[in-house]
């Protein structure tokens, strides 16, 4: 083998394995992505989502036909739900969950799981919205569809 057709081989296998070590963290990405409920707003001004839902998680994300950001939807303990939307009130940056609960990538505002601002620059809470529960669907409440 010369050394040109060495090193050549030699890149594929190290392309080859670095893909595979990267396997497992793609593939939990991916299952996040899915994990979006995707639903639109009824003539009532609301998103029915199915309380279902919430077998497999307590923290569920929606996802409105045609916003940009989406709504995270927690079931409390006692049962009852609070739905906030993951949009930054410094500069509108998208958010990300974390473990005490959401965060800002752009300045650093962290949020936590009610949408109080626990960490600036960000001044004012993040909105969030009142459910009800009717059968078998959770109704978040949106007055306004402009995000
Ligand atoms: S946009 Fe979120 S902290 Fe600035």
């Amino acid at each position: 083998m010369q050394r040109r057709q060495f090193i050549k081989t030699g890149c594929s296998f190290c392309l080859l394995a670095a893909a595979g070590s990267m396997l497992p963290t793609m593939l939990a990405y991916a299952g996040k992505k899915n994990n979006v409920y995707k639903t639109t707003i009824n003539e009532n001004k609301q998103a029915e989502i199915p309380l279902s839902l919430f077998e497999t998680g307590n923290l569920q994300f929606v996802r409105i036909k045609r916003w940009y950001y989406d709504i995270a939807v927690h079931k409390e303990e006692d049962g009852t739900y609070t739905a906030i939307l993951m949009k930054c009130t410094h500069m509108d940056n998208q958010l990300s969950v974390n473990a005490d609960g959401f965060e800002c990538s752009l300045h650093g505002s962290h949020f936590d799981k009610k949408g109080a601002v626990t960490q600036g620059p960000a001044e004012l809470p993040l909105t969030t919205y009142a459910t009800t529960v009717q059968d078998q669907s959770l109704f978040i409440s949106i007055p306004n569809s402009e995000e």
